[in-house]
């Protein structure tokens, strides 16, 4: 049985691979050239990504993709995609490349505030309270000052705190609610020095309160955080065209405009559809948030509580038909960053940036939206139309001839083949055999 270990992080890398083949694999020599075959030649290079995070061993690569015409509010961009899933890149040039020639995606950023929270307990009197919160509220205010002060001389900041009372659902719950404008950086950092350093002022000032006379009436706080929760944060991306200009060789317009309609229908109704619906939506968002260095799971955390806003789980995309014009939105919240963490440092989160031409915070929100939006437009297309297995086993068909190990003359061989015929693993596995005798 294995040992637990102390001082781990603490060993050079060399040891921690050592103590983990000891430890742990069983093909120790075969598993450690692996670790090391994903190492960096670039000895600095590899040093800033063992710096990311603790107990770094090796690298894990997934594929940087890339997406290209994508005419967003007339301007053509290429999205930068990191992802793992085959169909995914595919999918959202085929659905850039559709719209392109039907006027291209319009976005428009409805609001940019974030939101923290200082959770604390007080079991006195709810007015004395109210009376403390008002009193304090400046000096909330003045004791971020220092950490403030840059965010503040770029426009942003602290917008607002307000008191909140929660008593009536957990007993002695309250919380101060705090709204920020953190402009170019996703400010989780800024956030939480910030409410940190005002929920220490709170639990202070409390004590020279002479109404909370006793010590077991002054607020006690329980933690201090920001909220990946951004409804307040939101944007919007959308195409629309004439049903007409949904026609193509594959299917007439209008019928295609009212199944599709329809498909969003059932996702705004059954949250079984919603959750794989609004996952197709993630492939396109997450894949770009994550070539730029952002949070996947802030991100993904924020989305699906607002598709859950509704106290049901519902769609995050939209679509109508009206006067004869077919419209398609979204609306995501989606707190992300140019500016800090990972943005700067990650060399290949700098070239995503200058792919996308170095936008700022509100335009990086707007291109999200649209890869979303071109993802989900792809995905219900094809399930409304010719299924998603046809598309999606023809991008995997180089996963399993991989798996199979096939040569490159084979594989040549077999895209051709499967241009015409359907692949599925047995499929493949029979055509190499037959290729190979
Ligand atoms: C697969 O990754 C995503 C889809 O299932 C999305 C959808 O069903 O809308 C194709």
């Amino acid at each position: 049985m294995n040992q637990p270990v102390s001082g781990f992080s603490k060993k050079t890398k060399a040891e921690k691979i050592d103590w983990l083949a000891k430890n742990y694999l069983q093909s120790n020599s075969d598993s450690v050239q692996i670790l090391k075959k994903y190492w960096n030649e670039d000895a600095q290079l590899q040093q800033l990504h063992d710096d990311f995070i603790e107990n770094t061993l090796s690298n894990y690569y997934l594929p940087f993709g890339i997406a290209p015409n994508f005419l967003i509010n007339g301007e053509l961009f290429a999205l930068p995609m990191v992802t793992e899933e085959s169909s995914v890149v595919a999918a959202a040039s085929n659905a850039a490349k559709f719209w392109l020639e039907r006027g291209g995606f319009k976005t428009s950023v409805i609001s940019t505030e974030k939101n923290g929270q200082i959770h604390f307990n007080f079991y006195g009197d709810e007015k004395s309270m109210e009376t403390f919160f008002e009193v304090v509220k400046p000096k909330l205010r003045n004791s971020i000052e220092s950490i403030e002060k840059n965010m503040k001389a770029r426009g942003g900041g602290l917008l607002d705190l307000s008191l909140v009372d929660k008593s009536h659902i957990l007993e002695g719950y309250f919380y101060i609610h705090a709204t920020f404008e953190t402009l170019d950086a996703m400010g989780a950092n800024f956030i939480n020095s910030c409410l940190e350093q005002m929920a220490h002022t709170f639990e202070e000032e409390a004590q020279n309160f002479e109404t909370f006379q006793k010590k077991e009436t002054y607020p006690e706080v329980v933690m201090s955080i920001l909220s990946n929760y951004v409804p307040e944060c939101l944007v919007r991306a959308e195409v629309s065209c004439k049903v007409e200009e949904l026609t193509t060789k594959h299917y007439e317009g209008r019928q295609f405009a009212e199944k599709f309609v329809r498909a969003i229908e059932i996702a705004k109704t059954e949250s079984r559809r919603a959750v794989t619906h609004n996952k197709g939506i993630m492939n396109g968002v997450d894949a770009v948030v994550l070539a730029t260095g952002n949070d996947f799971r802030a991100v993904e955390a924020g989305v699906h509580a607002y598709a859950a806003r509704n106290s049901y789980y519902s769609s995050l995309t939209h679509a109508k038909i009206e006067e004869g014009v077919f419209t398609f939105w979204i609306e995501l919240p989606l707190a992300v960053g140019t500016i800090g963490g990972l943005t700067s440092l990650h060399p290949l989160t700098k070239l995503a940036f200058e792919i996308l031409q170095k936008p700022d915070a509100k335009q990086l929100m707007e291109i999200l939206a649209v890869a979303g939006l071109a993802q989900n437009f792809a995905a219900v297309r094809s399930l409304v139309t010719t299924g998603i297995q046809k598309g999606h086993m023809k991008m995997h068909l180089m996963n399993i001839l991989n798996q199979l190990k096939a040569t490159k003359e084979e594989k040549e061989k077999a895209m051709d083949y499967f241009k015409e015929n359907a692949v599925s693993h047995s499929a493949v596995v029979s055509f190499l055999e037959k290729l190979r005798k």
